[in-house]
């Protein structure tokens, strides 16, 4: 099955319920609440009060993506405003194991990125021990940027190291994941794709860019 992830970071914040609801009733599985902090990326975008807002407005599943240098410093208070996962970068916190087990021990569900300058084996000896492994297709601070064209192959060969290490884990992509880049993330072995431009800027709405994302990919 594969899960279709709006970013939120590309919504229309004056009416941010009604958007998330929009994509809900068209088929997302999740929405995806992209945190920076202005250090680990250039931008800065959300805190836990998006998440609070959210939370009584819709019944998906709200994924944190922590783009953010101390992750351990925000987690606690997401997770008290309703996330239901939080996903963080193994580029600041190389040993991950202790984080990863508060998160688990909170009973809450927890994912690894990377951006697109580290290998995917970089996730190899967390892979056992997350829900989801998170391969960044873009340099992360914003939307709207292009799909890196690399990284079908880092999605097959992460796909192989979750086959072999943790078939349950799930790979992820963020960035430029559009209806035409979503084909190839999936062929490649991606089953989340997180997409904001391509759902909250299309022509016909959010609701009709998912319904169109969800018919091509099956
Ligand atoms: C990192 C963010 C973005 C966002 C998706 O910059 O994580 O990748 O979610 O942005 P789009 O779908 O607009 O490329
Ligand atoms: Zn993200």
């Amino acid at each position: 099955m594969i899960h279709i992830a709006p970013s939120i970071l590309a919504a229309d914040f004056s009416r941010l319920g009604e958007q998330v609801r929009e994509t809900e009733a068209a088929g997302a599985q999740r929405v995806h609440v992209d945190v920076m902090d202005g250090h680990f990326v250039p931008n800065l975008s959300m805190g836990p009060v998006v998440v609070e807002g959210l939370r009584p407005r819709t019944a998906l599943p709200l994924e944190v993506h922590l783009m953010v240098e101390a992750p351990a410093r925000f987690i606690p208070a997401f997770l008290k405003a309703g996330a239901d996962s939080v996903i963080f970068h193994l580029e600041v916190v190389p040993q991950p194991g202790a984080l990863i087990a508060d998160v688990r021990g909170r009973n809450k569900k927890v994912g690894l990125a990377i951006n697109p300058d580290m290998p995917v084996e970089a996730f190899e000896p967390f892979l056992g021990d997350i829900d989801l492994a998170l391969c960044m297709t873009v340099f992360p601070g914003f939307g709207g940027q292009a799909f890196i064209a690399e990284s079908p192959e880092r999605i097959r060969r992460l796909r192989a190291l979750i086959e072999r290490h943790n078939p349950a884990c799930e790979l992820e992509v963020d960035g430029g994941i559009d209806h035409d880049t979503a084909v190839a993330a999936v062929r490649a072995g991606a089953n989340v794709l997180v997409a904001g431009t391509s759902v909250f800027k299309y022509p016909q709405g959010p609701a009709a860019a998912v319904r169109e994302m969800k018919r091509l990919v099956g």
